[in-house]
């Protein structure tokens, strides 16, 4: 396989989870036009709709499934449905995600909003795995894409306190480790991405925020959402063949600090 070949997905099946918006989006015609078709679940039934747009521009097929990804139920069937479409699933990029709502310490902290934001960026991560491995053990291949953060890395109270979201992407990112080893030897690799900051709905933030973020990234601006793609093609396809359980961090040299 030539180097380029192995950064083509061509005829692949690649799902994103969290495709209506922001990164999901990214990863969504990254696969496209790495060649695959794409399988996109969000709760966001107008944001789907534009990224399937995107996807068919390409020329691949689309599959567009309104899925909440802390519904075991609603899980089941979107991963259920992809299999009875495809016949197969070769990419997942286990990327939807919440952040804290409000910068809190965490003596203040609701439970209410600690379970909300769990849920999303731990729970639904295993839910979506999970019904990905069942798919991917049986065909003896996979890839999938746990989207961390720089955060699972470290604490965010240099810049604002989110406790939720970091002990989320904590999790996340040795759950990675863990699924790294458990399928190590069946064709399947796992592997978390850590972006830093990109801009997005959920990396939207006021002047003030803005200011500080820029004076901490190393490289000294926010990433453009598209500056995503690269690095997760390369985790989605055969350049990243020998690479399981590890972690990839895009952040302008935040963590080199
Ligand atoms: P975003 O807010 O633009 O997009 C997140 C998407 O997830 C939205 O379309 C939303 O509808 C969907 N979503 C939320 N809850 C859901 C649920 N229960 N079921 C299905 N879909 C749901 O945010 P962004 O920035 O694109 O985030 C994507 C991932 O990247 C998240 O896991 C986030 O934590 C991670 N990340 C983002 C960074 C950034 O700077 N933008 C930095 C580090 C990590």
């Amino acid at each position: 396989m030539s180097l380029a070949e192995q950064f083509r997905l061509d005829d692949q099946v690649a799902l994103v989870t969290g495709a209506a918006s922001g990164l999901g989006v990214q990863f969504a015609e990254a696969m496209a036009e790495a060649g695959a078709h794409v399988v996109l679940a969000d709760t966001n039934a107008e944001g789907l709709e534009r990224t399937a747009q995107l996807v068919r521009a390409l020329d691949r097929e689309v599959l567009v499934l309104a899925t909440d990804v802390t519904d075991e139920e609603q899980v089941g069937a979107a991963f259920a449905r992809t299999g009875a479409h495809f016949g197969r699933l070769d990419v997942l990029f286990n990327n939807a995600g919440i952040a804290d709502p409000a910068p809190r310490l965490l003596h203040e902290y609701p439970t209410d909003v600690w379970r909300s934001v769990l849920a999303v960026d731990l729970e639904g991560v295993f839910l979506c795995a999970r019904e990905a491995l069942k798919l991917m053990v049986d065909q003896g291949s996979g890839k999938i894409v746990n989207v961390a953060s720089m955060w699972g890395l470290a604490g965010s109270s240099s810049l604002f306190p989110a406790p939720a979201y970091n002990a989320a992407k904590g999790a996340v990112v040795n759950l990675t480790r863990e699924l790294g080893l458990q399928y190590a030897t069946r064709g399947i690799q796992i592997n978390a991405l850590c972006p830093g900051f990109h801009a997005t709905n959920l990396g939207d933030h006021d002047e003030a925020v803005t200011a500080a973020i820029e004076a901490f990234v190393p490289m000294g601006r926010i990433a453009d959402a598209a500056e995503i793609k690269g690095p997760a093609l390369f985790l989605a396809s055969a350049a990243s063949s020998y690479m399981t359980g590890q972690t990839l961090v895009v952040d302008g040299g935040c963590l080199a600090k």
